[in-house]
């Protein structure tokens, strides 16, 4: 990240993303972790904060999970300096986690706590990417409030797009950029696309799904082995296996995350979503 001034060893604040769901199982975790290893990979310092215990945590897709001593909720609590929760990542030296209580009552999660710790993190990282748990609950609502930016994970399926404009609702009424008057920015991460069945009309297919949710497409992550094998080795896949079809679509969510303008890739297709909607040759 840019220091501003020139002696002066100040930061510009960092940006918090939240990746959140609707319905759950989407690849909320999965993303957060291959997003925050492609974002450090490319040399920005990132933290992932895990505001969850799902059906795969943060720390085991991430592979720490045996060096978790403390968590946000010690932080919260002042069990714990921040400092010391924060596990660094073994393979890309400017990747953090800070992982959830595996154990305590989610109500030790105070709004209070929320704001210092992100606060906190903000001034020491340039993405703070936060892991929200599925749906509306106190949990979700926590995870999303001081968030610039929310990625919506989104399996294109009926229920789990008509959770997710659930979730946009929430987005523009319950967030600290909403209170203010300002918009949060919104991207739809379309998770876990399987061609064949998109084919077959099992699926919705992408346009359906952008009609319907309306708003900008981050990108398409496929169906695919190789998530399930990095998951199971404890690596993000786009640490695990950055050739790979899964990993290649989140290096290209992250550059256009980054403001980059980038024709989105239909798994499957051949040609470019771009180039499909304005009739050029693929690039
Ligand atoms: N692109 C993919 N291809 C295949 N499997 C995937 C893909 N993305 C996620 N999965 C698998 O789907 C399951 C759910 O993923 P994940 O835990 O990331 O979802 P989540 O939204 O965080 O769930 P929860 O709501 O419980 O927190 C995991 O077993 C994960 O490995
Ligand atoms: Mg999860």
């Amino acid at each position: 990240m840019e220091m501003t001034g020139a002696g002066e060893q100040e930061r510009e604040m960092g940006k918090v993303i939240v990746v959140t769901s609707g319905k759950g199982g989407v690849g909320k975790t999965t993303s957060s972790a291959a997003l925050g290893a492609a974002l450090a990979k490319n040399g920005a310092k990132v933290v992932v904060v895990d505001f969850d215990v799902g059906l795969r945590n943060l720390d085991l897709v991430m592979g720490a999970e045996r060096r978790v001593v403390y968590d946000l909720v010690n932080v919260i609590q002042g069990d714990a300096k921040l400092t010391q929760a924060l596990i660094r990542d073994k393979r890309v030296e400017s990747l953090y986690l800070l992982p959830a209580s595996q154990t305590r009552d989610k109500d030790n999660l105070t709004a209070e706590g929320v704001e210092k710790v992100i606060t906190a993190l903000k001034k020491n990282f340039d993405w703070v990417i936060c892991d929200s748990p599925a749906g509306i609950e106190r949990g979700a609502t926590l995870a999303m409030r001081h968030a610039d930016i929310a990625i919506i994970v989104t399996n294109p399926e009926v229920s789990s797009v008509r959770d997710s404009d659930r979730i946009i609702g929430l987005l523009d009424s319950k967030t600290l950029k909403a209170e203010k008057g300002e918009r949060i920015e919104k991207h739809l991460l379309l998770t876990r696309y399987d061609p064949l069945r998109a084919e077959r009309g099992d699926m919705l297919k992408v346009d359906d799904v952008l009609e319907i949710l309306s708003i900008p497409l981050l990108g398409i992550i496929p169906e695919s082995m190789d998530v399930l094998r990095a998951s199971n080795v404890g690596s993000p896949v786009t640490l695990a296996d950055g050739d790979s079809a899964p990993s290649r679509a989140y290096f290209d969510a992250v550059r256009r995350l980054n403001g980059e303008d980038i024709p989105v890739t239909v798994p499957g297709e051949k040609r470019g979503f771009f180039s499909k909607i304005f009739g050029r040759k693929a690039a």
